[in-house]
This record gives structure tokens, sequence and C-alpha cells, in this order.
């Protein structure tokens, strides 16, 4: 992408303390947007705003997961930047994983709750924003990933919320097309972020050898393709799920 595409944008990123969030920040901050850092993790979101600068961000503590905490953030978000933010993306996510017959409701609920309702919330609430605002040409770009479509072992829980985010992301990019606003989602692979650290070393290694690129992805590379999908460039992509697997399937 070019410097200053999205100059003059706002954008609220969540899960922005870490990983492909954090990434996200970075490389939305590049091409000239003005960047709200949102994560649970109010220490890690205010350390991706150290490092981007606090002239262009700011670190907005939230849980996705709680429709109170997403309802404040918008109003917290409209005060820093006089402004609703033009383009979303839900990066916040976790992962507990476990056998099917041993899952405790408590793992299910965690994770349908910050990937899929924390989607839900955060989608609804700022698309609200901008519609008030009467916002034009809005990008909101959702996580899903490779493994809705893998459905591995021991997620189910996980492969469930991410498939769900695929389906979430078509409904809504047919009801806000009218709005001027699109939504995408990704698929990434296995990308090298603390979420895939606990990994243990032989399903990475597995991974890998299935992957025609041979390794893992970094944040940055999927960054790229969500700072494509927030920019004018993409203007006619919308409801899509794009792979970004290295050819991972
Ligand atoms: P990560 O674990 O590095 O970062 C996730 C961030 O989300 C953390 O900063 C955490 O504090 C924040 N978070 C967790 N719960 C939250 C909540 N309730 N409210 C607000 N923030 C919350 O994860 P990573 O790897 O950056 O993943 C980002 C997204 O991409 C997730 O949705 C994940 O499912 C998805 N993804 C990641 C892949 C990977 O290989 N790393 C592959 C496919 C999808």
């Amino acid at each position: 992408m070019s410097a200053g595409v999205l100059a003059g944008k706002v954008a609220l990123v969540t899960g922005a303390g870490s990983g492909i969030g954090r990434a996200t920040c970075r490389i939305l901050a590049r091409d000239g947007a003005k960047v709200i850092a949102a994560d649970r993790n109010l220490k890690a979101a205010q350390e991706t705003v150290q490092e981007l600068g606090s002239d262009r961000s700011v670190a907005l503590e939230v849980d996705v997961s709680s429709a109170q905490s997403v309802q404040s953030s918008v109003a917290e978000a409209l005060k820093k930047f006089q402004q609703a933010p033009t383009i979303v993306v839900n990066s916040a996510g976790i992962t507990r994983d476990g056998y099917l017959l041993k899952m405790p409701e408590k793992d299910y609920d965690d994770v349908y709750g910050v990937n899929l309702k924390g989607t839900f919330l955060v989608t609804q609430a700022f698309a609200k924003a901008m519609i008030e605002q009467k916002l034009q040409n809005g990008s909101i770009v959702n996580l899903s990933s490779i493994v809705a479509k893998m459905n591995n072992v021991g997620q189910a829980n996980y492969a469930a919320t991410k498939a769900g985010v695929i389906s979430f992301t078509e409904v809504a990019s047919k009801e806000f097309g009218k709005f001027g606003i699109r939504v995408n989602c990704i698929l990434p692979g296995y990308i090298d972020t603390p979420m895939v650290a606990v990994v243990p070393d032989s399903v990475k290694q597995e991974v890998v050898k299935r992957c025609p690129l041979g390794r893992l992805g970094q944040p940055e590379e999927i960054a790229e393709v969500i700072a494509f999908l927030a920019s004018p460039q993409s203007s006619y992509v919308n409801g899509a799920a794009i792979e970004v697997t290295g050819g991972l399937k």
C-alpha cells in the first residue's frame, strides 16, 4: 500500500495489544490513519501506542465480549478524534483448545463471547456510529481463520466461532452496503504471534510441512491485506472471505 492512502481516516483496532492487531495498528498508521488501539489489556495497548506515537494513536481499554464495555468505547472513541472511526478491525480473539467431550462450558462460552459475540457487538456499535454521523466509505474487517475450514480436532469452540465470523461478515456486508460500509473477513493461516506460541512444536512443524511456502506467516503479512481492505483501493471488495495462509488448505 502507498503511504498516505488512509490520511484523514480514523481506525479502531481491537486486540491491538498483540500480534495481528498490533501489526495492523502499525501498518494503518504508516498509511496515514489515526489509530485507536483497543484491547482488554490496556497496558499492552499503551505499548502499541508508544511505538506509533501519541499524536496519531490512542489506547482504549475495552472488553469486546461486554456490551456495556463496547458501548462506552464508542463514546470514548468519538471523544479521542472527534469523529467516528470509518475503519474497524475486529482482531480480538482467544483460543481455549480441548477435546469436545472434556470441554468445560466456560471454555466454550469464553471463546464464543470474544470471537463471535465480540465481533457482533463491535460491528453493530461502530456501524451505528458511522451511520449516525453519515460517514461514507466505511470498512470493517473481521478476523476469521483457516481453522474455520480445517476444523482441527480440539478446536470445536474456536472453529465454530471462526466459521460464524464468515457468515456474520456476509450478512453484515449485505445489510451495510447501502450505507457505504463494506464488510470483509480474512482467514489467516498460522501466524507467528503469542496466540500460536502456545501451539505444541510438533503441530507447528506439521503445519509448516503442509504449507506450500514452508513457513509460518508474520503478523505484518496479514496487516497488509487488512490495510488494503481498509483502503479505497479495495472499493468493490465486499462480503469477501480472503485466505492469507501461504497456500495452506
Ligand atoms: P494474540 O493472542 O497475539 O492477540 C489477541 C489480542 O486480543 C490480545 O492483545 C488480547 O489481550 C486481546 N483480547 C483478548 N480478549 C479480548 C477481549 N475480550 N476484548 C478485547 N481484547 C481482547 O492473537 P493474534 O494471533 O494476534 O490473533 C488476532 C486474531 O486473528 C484473532 O481473532 C485470532 O483468532 C485470529 N487468527 C490468528 C491466527 C494466528 O495464527 N495467530 C490464525 C487465524 C486467525
